[in-house]
Protein backbone atom coordinates (compact mmCIF):
# COMPACT_ATOMS: atom_id res chain seq x y z
CA UNK A 1 0.00 0.00 0.00
CA UNK A 2 2.99 2.29 1.01
CA UNK A 3 3.86 1.80 -3.07
CA UNK A 4 0.52 3.10 -4.52
CA UNK A 5 0.67 6.17 -2.31
CA UNK A 6 4.02 6.89 -3.45
CA UNK A 7 3.23 6.16 -6.74
CA UNK A 8 0.55 8.46 -6.81
CA UNK A 9 3.02 11.17 -5.64
CA UNK A 10 5.48 10.47 -8.28
CA UNK A 11 2.35 11.32 -10.67
CA UNK A 12 1.54 14.22 -9.19
CA UNK A 13 5.69 15.18 -9.57
CA UNK A 14 5.49 14.08 -12.89
CA UNK A 15 2.70 16.19 -13.88
CA UNK A 16 4.03 18.96 -12.25
CA UNK A 17 1.50 19.46 -9.19
CA UNK A 18 4.16 17.83 -6.19
CA UNK A 19 3.42 21.43 -4.06
CA UNK A 20 0.05 19.66 -3.23
CA UNK A 21 2.68 17.28 -1.27
CA UNK A 22 4.09 19.39 0.84
CA UNK A 23 2.44 19.63 4.68
CA UNK A 24 0.40 22.86 3.95
CA UNK A 25 -2.04 21.08 1.43
CA UNK A 26 -1.98 17.95 3.72
CA UNK A 27 -4.77 17.59 5.81
CA UNK A 28 -2.76 16.37 9.00
CA UNK A 29 -3.31 15.05 12.04
CA UNK A 30 -2.34 15.69 15.45
CA UNK A 31 -1.61 12.35 17.67
CA UNK A 32 -4.36 14.51 19.87
CA UNK A 33 -6.87 14.45 16.75
CA UNK A 34 -6.39 11.28 16.14
CA UNK A 35 -6.77 9.64 19.59
CA UNK A 36 -10.03 11.76 19.27
CA UNK A 37 -11.54 9.85 16.67
CA UNK A 38 -10.29 6.62 18.15
CA UNK A 39 -13.51 5.86 19.97
CA UNK A 40 -14.51 2.20 21.53
CA UNK A 41 -12.28 0.73 19.46
CA UNK A 42 -13.25 2.04 16.24
CA UNK A 43 -11.96 4.36 14.06
CA UNK A 44 -14.38 7.47 13.23
CA UNK A 45 -13.68 8.25 9.79
CA UNK A 46 -10.93 7.75 7.56
CA UNK A 47 -7.23 8.66 8.43
CA UNK A 48 -4.50 7.51 6.34
CA UNK A 49 -1.01 7.14 7.84
CA UNK A 50 0.39 9.66 5.38
CA UNK A 51 -1.47 11.93 7.14
CA UNK A 52 -0.44 11.39 10.64
CA UNK A 53 2.30 13.84 12.63
CA UNK A 54 5.29 12.84 12.97
CA UNK A 55 7.70 10.74 14.11
CA UNK A 56 5.03 8.17 14.92
CA UNK A 57 5.33 4.20 15.55
CA UNK A 58 3.20 2.47 13.10
CA UNK A 59 2.67 -1.44 13.35
CA UNK A 60 1.64 -2.83 10.02
CA UNK A 61 -1.51 -4.78 11.30
CA UNK A 62 -1.17 -7.99 8.39
CA UNK A 63 2.27 -8.32 9.37
CA UNK A 64 1.90 -8.55 12.89
CA UNK A 65 -1.07 -11.17 12.57
CA UNK A 66 1.13 -13.29 10.22
CA UNK A 67 3.93 -13.27 12.49
CA UNK A 68 2.36 -14.37 15.69
CA UNK A 69 0.07 -16.75 12.99
CA UNK A 70 3.63 -18.08 11.67
CA UNK A 71 5.40 -18.47 14.62
CA UNK A 72 2.25 -20.18 16.56
CA UNK A 73 2.05 -22.50 13.52
CA UNK A 74 5.80 -23.35 13.85
CA UNK A 75 6.17 -23.75 17.00
CA UNK A 76 2.90 -26.31 17.51
CA UNK A 77 4.70 -28.07 14.26
CA UNK A 78 7.56 -28.64 16.59
CA UNK A 79 5.85 -29.96 19.33
CA UNK A 80 6.55 -26.87 21.90
CA UNK A 81 4.57 -23.84 23.09
CA UNK A 82 5.24 -19.83 23.09
CA UNK A 83 5.04 -17.78 25.88
CA UNK A 84 5.82 -14.67 24.00
CA UNK A 85 7.75 -11.79 25.65
CA UNK A 86 5.81 -8.48 26.74
CA UNK A 87 9.09 -6.55 27.04
CA UNK A 88 9.06 -6.19 23.44
CA UNK A 89 5.64 -4.69 22.65
CA UNK A 90 4.52 -3.18 26.14
CA UNK A 91 1.61 -3.55 24.65
CA UNK A 92 -1.99 -5.75 26.46
CA UNK A 93 -3.91 -5.26 22.63
CA UNK A 94 -0.29 -8.02 21.59
CA UNK A 95 -0.43 -10.03 24.56
CA UNK A 96 -3.92 -10.41 24.35
CA UNK A 97 -3.58 -11.44 20.24
CA UNK A 98 -0.74 -13.49 21.63
CA UNK A 99 -2.73 -15.69 24.01
CA UNK A 100 -5.97 -15.92 21.57
CA UNK A 101 -3.39 -17.79 18.92
CA UNK A 102 -2.34 -19.86 21.45
CA UNK A 103 0.48 -19.10 24.06
CA UNK A 104 0.69 -20.51 27.15
CA UNK A 105 1.16 -17.05 28.71
CA UNK A 106 3.19 -14.32 28.54
CA UNK A 107 6.41 -12.95 30.21
CA UNK A 108 7.48 -9.58 31.47
CA UNK A 109 10.94 -8.63 32.66
CA UNK A 110 9.81 -5.85 35.50
CA UNK A 111 7.24 -6.33 37.83
CA UNK A 112 5.69 -2.65 36.63
CA UNK A 113 5.31 -4.49 33.12
CA UNK A 114 3.39 -7.57 34.96
CA UNK A 115 1.08 -5.13 36.91
CA UNK A 116 0.15 -3.01 33.64
CA UNK A 117 -0.54 -6.42 31.76
CA UNK A 118 -2.68 -7.52 34.63
CA UNK A 119 -4.59 -4.41 35.01
CA UNK A 120 -5.28 -4.92 31.06
CA UNK A 121 -6.81 -8.35 31.96
CA UNK A 122 -3.69 -10.30 31.00
CA UNK A 123 -3.43 -13.10 33.72
CA UNK A 124 -0.95 -15.52 32.86
CA UNK A 125 2.23 -13.91 33.54
CA UNK A 126 5.88 -15.40 33.83
CA UNK A 127 8.11 -12.87 35.35
CA UNK A 128 11.52 -13.75 33.84
CA UNK A 129 13.88 -11.58 36.34
CA UNK A 130 14.39 -12.03 39.56
CA UNK A 131 12.94 -9.54 42.01
CA UNK A 132 15.50 -8.58 44.71
CA UNK A 133 14.46 -5.50 46.72
CA UNK A 134 11.85 -5.53 49.82
CA UNK A 135 9.42 -2.97 47.52
CA UNK A 136 9.78 -5.27 44.26
CA UNK A 137 9.14 -8.33 46.15
CA UNK A 138 6.30 -6.74 47.69
CA UNK A 139 5.00 -5.63 44.79
CA UNK A 140 4.78 -9.25 42.98
CA UNK A 141 3.61 -11.11 46.02
CA UNK A 142 0.69 -8.56 46.15
CA UNK A 143 0.49 -8.96 42.40
CA UNK A 144 0.22 -13.05 42.97
CA UNK A 145 -2.09 -12.69 45.91
CA UNK A 146 -4.24 -10.99 43.00
CA UNK A 147 -3.09 -12.97 40.19
CA UNK A 148 -3.09 -16.41 40.76
CA UNK A 149 -1.08 -17.50 37.37
CA UNK A 150 1.52 -15.14 38.07
CA UNK A 151 4.98 -16.94 38.07
CA UNK A 152 7.92 -15.51 39.30
CA UNK A 153 11.93 -15.93 38.31
CA UNK A 154 14.55 -16.34 41.52
CA UNK A 155 17.98 -17.38 40.95
CA UNK A 156 19.31 -17.34 44.57
CA UNK A 157 18.92 -19.33 47.66
CA UNK A 158 19.20 -16.04 49.90
CA UNK A 159 15.95 -14.54 47.16
CA UNK A 160 14.55 -17.70 47.30
CA UNK A 161 14.37 -16.98 51.49
CA UNK A 162 13.41 -13.61 51.16
CA UNK A 163 10.47 -14.60 48.56
CA UNK A 164 8.89 -16.90 51.25
CA UNK A 165 9.22 -14.49 53.96
CA UNK A 166 7.10 -12.05 51.60
CA UNK A 167 4.74 -14.57 50.87
CA UNK A 168 3.87 -16.47 54.02
CA UNK A 169 3.41 -13.06 55.67
CA UNK A 170 0.84 -12.28 53.24
CA UNK A 171 -0.37 -15.61 53.65
CA UNK A 172 0.34 -16.78 49.67
CA UNK A 173 1.44 -19.58 47.92
CA UNK A 174 3.58 -18.09 45.24
CA UNK A 175 4.52 -19.68 42.14
CA UNK A 176 8.36 -19.33 41.37
CA UNK A 177 10.99 -21.01 38.43
CA UNK A 178 14.93 -21.20 38.69
CA UNK A 179 16.51 -18.91 36.51
CA UNK A 180 19.86 -21.21 35.20
CA UNK A 181 22.72 -19.15 33.84
CA UNK A 182 23.31 -20.59 30.10
CA UNK A 183 26.71 -19.06 30.23
CA UNK A 184 26.60 -15.27 29.92
CA UNK A 185 26.67 -14.95 33.66
CA UNK A 186 23.67 -12.29 33.50
CA UNK A 187 21.30 -13.43 35.55
CA UNK A 188 20.65 -16.56 37.10
CA UNK A 189 21.89 -19.81 39.20
CA UNK A 190 25.11 -22.01 37.96
CA UNK A 191 23.15 -24.94 36.21
CA UNK A 192 23.62 -28.68 37.81
CA UNK A 193 23.94 -29.29 41.91
CA UNK A 194 23.68 -25.27 42.78
CA UNK A 195 20.41 -25.08 41.30
CA UNK A 196 19.25 -28.40 42.49
CA UNK A 197 20.15 -27.06 45.75
CA UNK A 198 18.16 -24.12 45.23
CA UNK A 199 14.84 -26.01 43.54
CA UNK A 200 15.17 -28.28 46.75
CA UNK A 201 15.26 -25.69 48.92
CA UNK A 202 11.46 -23.64 47.24
CA UNK A 203 10.30 -27.64 47.46
CA UNK A 204 10.88 -26.81 51.08
CA UNK A 205 10.67 -23.26 52.07
CA UNK A 206 6.59 -21.99 53.29
CA UNK A 207 4.68 -20.52 51.44
CA UNK A 208 6.20 -21.09 47.54
CA UNK A 209 5.51 -23.78 44.90
CA UNK A 210 8.72 -24.65 42.42
CA UNK A 211 7.15 -24.65 38.89
CA UNK A 212 10.30 -25.55 37.10
CA UNK A 213 13.24 -23.55 35.17
CA UNK A 214 14.01 -20.95 33.01
CA UNK A 215 17.11 -20.24 30.91
CA UNK A 216 17.20 -18.04 28.03
CA UNK A 217 20.25 -17.81 25.92
CA UNK A 218 20.02 -13.83 25.19
CA UNK A 219 24.36 -14.59 23.34
CA UNK A 220 22.85 -17.14 21.35
CA UNK A 221 19.78 -15.24 19.42
CA UNK A 222 22.19 -12.74 17.09
CA UNK A 223 24.60 -14.98 16.37
CA UNK A 224 24.74 -14.25 12.62
CA UNK A 225 24.39 -18.11 10.49
CA UNK A 226 21.55 -20.10 10.96
CA UNK A 227 24.07 -23.21 11.68
CA UNK A 228 26.49 -21.84 13.47
CA UNK A 229 23.56 -20.43 15.82
CA UNK A 230 21.68 -23.27 15.97
CA UNK A 231 24.78 -25.22 17.21
CA UNK A 232 26.08 -22.55 20.00
CA UNK A 233 22.71 -22.08 21.68
CA UNK A 234 22.19 -26.31 21.63
CA UNK A 235 25.66 -26.84 22.97
CA UNK A 236 24.87 -23.69 25.96
CA UNK A 237 21.90 -25.13 27.01
CA UNK A 238 23.05 -29.26 27.40
CA UNK A 239 23.79 -28.05 31.44
CA UNK A 240 19.79 -26.47 31.33
CA UNK A 241 19.13 -29.76 30.39
CA UNK A 242 21.01 -31.92 32.32
CA UNK A 243 19.08 -29.68 35.52
CA UNK A 244 16.60 -30.48 34.12
CA UNK A 245 16.91 -34.35 34.08
CA UNK A 246 18.28 -33.14 38.16
CA UNK A 247 15.47 -31.88 38.98
CA UNK A 248 12.86 -35.05 37.38
CA UNK A 249 15.02 -36.98 39.06
CA UNK A 250 14.87 -35.71 42.30
CA UNK A 251 11.16 -35.52 41.83
CA UNK A 252 11.03 -31.60 41.83
CA UNK A 253 8.62 -29.67 39.06
CA UNK A 254 9.79 -29.73 35.75
CA UNK A 255 6.08 -28.51 34.53
CA UNK A 256 7.79 -25.48 32.78
CA UNK A 257 11.39 -25.41 31.41
CA UNK A 258 11.14 -21.99 29.52
CA UNK A 259 13.78 -20.44 26.86
CA UNK A 260 14.95 -19.40 23.88
CA UNK A 261 13.89 -16.15 21.52
CA UNK A 262 13.36 -15.12 18.45
CA UNK A 263 16.80 -15.61 16.63
CA UNK A 264 15.96 -19.77 18.04
CA UNK A 265 12.65 -20.09 17.83
CA UNK A 266 12.95 -23.03 14.86
CA UNK A 267 16.03 -24.63 16.74
CA UNK A 268 14.60 -24.62 20.76
CA UNK A 269 12.55 -27.83 20.07
CA UNK A 270 15.68 -29.70 19.61
CA UNK A 271 16.93 -29.30 23.43
CA UNK A 272 15.22 -31.87 25.41
CA UNK A 273 12.92 -31.12 28.16
CA UNK A 274 11.90 -27.13 26.77
CA UNK A 275 8.33 -26.59 26.83
CA UNK A 276 7.96 -23.03 25.83
CA UNK A 277 10.09 -20.44 23.54
CA UNK A 278 9.89 -16.61 25.41
CA UNK A 279 9.86 -15.33 21.71
CA UNK A 280 9.58 -11.09 22.12
CA UNK A 281 10.95 -9.35 18.60
CA UNK A 282 9.58 -11.47 16.22
CA UNK A 283 6.10 -9.91 16.23
CA UNK A 284 8.16 -6.44 15.29
CA UNK A 285 11.63 -7.47 13.76
CA UNK A 286 13.85 -4.91 13.28
CA UNK A 287 17.09 -4.63 11.46
CA UNK A 288 19.28 -6.29 14.09
CA UNK A 289 17.76 -9.21 13.66
CA UNK A 290 17.41 -8.82 9.30
CA UNK A 291 20.88 -9.23 9.71
CA UNK A 292 21.81 -12.42 11.49
CA UNK A 293 20.38 -14.67 8.36
CA UNK A 294 18.09 -17.53 8.70
CA UNK A 295 17.65 -21.35 8.05
CA UNK A 296 16.23 -20.66 4.01
CA UNK A 297 17.83 -17.48 3.19
CA UNK A 298 20.93 -16.76 4.44
CA UNK A 299 21.84 -13.09 4.27
CA UNK A 300 18.54 -11.88 5.63
CA UNK A 301 16.48 -13.24 8.72
CA UNK A 302 13.24 -12.77 6.58
CA UNK A 303 10.95 -15.79 8.60
CA UNK A 304 9.32 -12.78 10.12
CA UNK A 305 8.26 -9.61 8.98
CA UNK A 306 9.27 -6.44 9.34
CA UNK A 307 5.75 -4.64 11.06
CA UNK A 308 6.82 -2.26 13.17
CA UNK A 309 8.06 1.21 11.40
CA UNK A 310 8.53 4.57 12.45
CA UNK A 311 7.25 7.42 10.61
CA UNK A 312 9.41 10.15 9.63
CA UNK A 313 9.20 14.08 7.61
CA UNK A 314 11.73 15.45 5.41
CA UNK A 315 12.79 18.38 7.14
CA UNK A 316 15.96 19.78 4.50
CA UNK A 317 16.82 18.94 1.28
CA UNK A 318 18.87 21.60 0.02
CA UNK A 319 22.26 19.77 0.80
CA UNK A 320 23.84 17.95 -2.08
CA UNK A 321 23.62 14.05 -1.70
CA UNK A 322 21.69 14.18 2.10
CA UNK A 323 18.44 14.74 3.27
CA UNK A 324 17.39 15.64 7.17
CA UNK A 325 14.39 13.96 9.20
CA UNK A 326 12.58 14.94 11.70
CA UNK A 327 13.07 11.31 13.59
CA UNK A 328 16.82 11.25 15.31
CA UNK A 329 17.64 9.38 18.55
CA UNK A 330 14.94 10.35 20.59
CA UNK A 331 12.51 8.97 17.85
CA UNK A 332 14.59 5.76 16.92
CA UNK A 333 17.60 5.40 19.74
CA UNK A 334 21.15 5.22 18.68
CA UNK A 335 21.27 1.38 18.57
CA UNK A 336 23.20 0.02 15.51
CA UNK A 337 22.69 -1.22 12.86
CA UNK A 338 20.55 2.36 12.27
CA UNK A 339 16.73 2.02 11.03
CA UNK A 340 16.47 1.34 7.39
CA UNK A 341 14.25 2.92 4.94
CA UNK A 342 11.59 1.32 3.68
CA UNK A 343 11.29 -0.27 0.17
CA UNK A 344 13.75 1.85 -1.04
CA UNK A 345 18.01 1.20 -1.72
CA UNK A 346 21.03 3.03 -1.97
CA UNK A 347 20.65 5.01 0.83
CA UNK A 348 21.74 5.00 4.42
CA UNK A 349 19.45 6.32 7.65
CA UNK A 350 21.12 7.79 10.76
CA UNK A 351 19.92 8.41 14.10
CA UNK A 352 22.89 10.40 16.01
CA UNK A 353 21.17 13.49 16.30
CA UNK A 354 18.96 14.29 19.23
CA UNK A 355 16.04 15.32 16.81
CA UNK A 356 17.08 14.72 13.85
CA UNK A 357 17.99 12.08 11.18
CA UNK A 358 20.15 11.67 8.57
CA UNK A 359 19.67 10.22 4.94
CA UNK A 360 22.66 9.49 2.68
CA UNK A 361 22.42 9.11 -0.84
CA UNK A 362 24.53 6.41 -2.60
CA UNK A 363 24.89 6.40 -6.31
CA UNK A 364 21.81 4.32 -6.79
CA UNK A 365 19.18 5.86 -4.77
CA UNK A 366 16.43 4.65 -5.53
CA UNK A 367 15.03 8.38 -4.83
CA UNK A 368 15.47 11.49 -3.83
CA UNK A 369 13.20 13.29 -0.80
CA UNK A 370 11.66 16.50 -1.00
CA UNK A 371 10.96 18.83 2.21
CA UNK A 372 7.79 17.23 3.70
CA UNK A 373 7.77 13.69 1.93
CA UNK A 374 7.22 11.01 4.28
CA UNK A 375 10.02 8.40 5.29
CA UNK A 376 8.80 5.11 6.45
CA UNK A 377 12.03 3.54 9.11
CA UNK A 378 12.28 -0.61 9.62
CA UNK A 379 13.28 0.31 13.50
CA UNK A 380 16.91 -1.10 14.36
CA UNK A 381 16.03 -2.82 17.71
CA UNK A 382 12.19 -2.79 18.68
CA UNK A 383 12.22 -3.13 22.16
CA UNK A 384 14.08 0.31 23.31
CA UNK A 385 11.95 2.05 20.20
CA UNK A 386 8.38 1.07 21.40
CA UNK A 387 9.47 2.09 24.79
CA UNK A 388 10.17 5.59 23.49
CA UNK A 389 6.05 5.84 22.43
CA UNK A 390 2.93 6.39 24.18
CA UNK A 391 1.10 4.83 21.58
CA UNK A 392 1.48 3.19 18.01
CA UNK A 393 -1.07 3.72 14.97
CA UNK A 394 -2.37 0.09 13.92
CA UNK A 395 -2.24 -0.13 10.01
CA UNK A 396 -4.38 -2.09 7.61
CA UNK A 397 -2.96 -0.71 4.28
CA UNK A 398 -2.69 2.69 4.57
CA UNK A 399 -5.55 3.56 6.75
CA UNK A 400 -5.46 3.81 10.67
CA UNK A 401 -7.61 1.15 11.75
CA UNK A 402 -6.56 1.53 15.84
CA UNK A 403 -4.66 3.75 18.43
CA UNK A 404 -3.23 1.28 21.04
CA UNK A 405 -1.54 1.96 23.81
CA UNK A 406 1.73 1.11 24.80
CA UNK A 407 0.47 0.63 28.20
CA UNK A 408 3.79 -0.47 29.77
CA UNK A 409 5.89 2.31 27.68
CA UNK A 410 8.20 3.03 30.46
CA UNK A 411 7.72 0.65 33.30
CA UNK A 412 11.16 -0.38 33.51
CA UNK A 413 11.44 -0.46 37.58
C1 LIG B 1 14.62 -13.24 29.38
C2 LIG B 1 14.28 -12.95 27.96
N1 LIG B 1 13.46 -13.80 27.31
C3 LIG B 1 13.09 -13.58 26.03
C4 LIG B 1 13.55 -12.47 25.32
C5 LIG B 1 13.06 -12.26 23.91
O1 LIG B 1 14.05 -12.37 22.98
P1 LIG B 1 13.83 -12.06 21.44
O2 LIG B 1 13.40 -10.65 21.31
O3 LIG B 1 15.16 -12.30 20.88
O4 LIG B 1 12.81 -13.01 20.96
C6 LIG B 1 14.43 -11.59 25.95
C7 LIG B 1 14.96 -10.44 25.20
O5 LIG B 1 15.89 -9.77 25.54
C8 LIG B 1 14.80 -11.82 27.30
O6 LIG B 1 15.62 -10.99 27.96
Amino acid sequence: MQKSSMSRRRFLQSTGTAAIWLPTSVRGYSANEVQALYIDGEMQGEVSKWELDTPSLCVDLDLLEENIAKMQETLSANGIASRPHAKTHKTPIIAQMQLDAGSVGICTAKVSEAEVMFQNGIDRILMTTTNVTPTKIRRAMKLRQRCPGFIQATDSTVNANLLSQAASTMNITADVVVDIDPGGHRTGITPGQSALELAKLIDQLPGLNLRGLLCYDGGSQHVKGFEQRKSQTLERLVAATETYDLFFRGGLSTEIFSGGGTGTYNIDHETRGLTDVQVGSYVFMDSQYMDIGGESNSEIYSDFQTSLTILSTVLNDQYEGRATTDAGAKACTINKPWARIKGESGMSFSSGSDEFGTIRYEKEASRTYKVGDKVELIVSHCDPVVNLYNHMYAIRGDRVEAVWQIAARGMSA
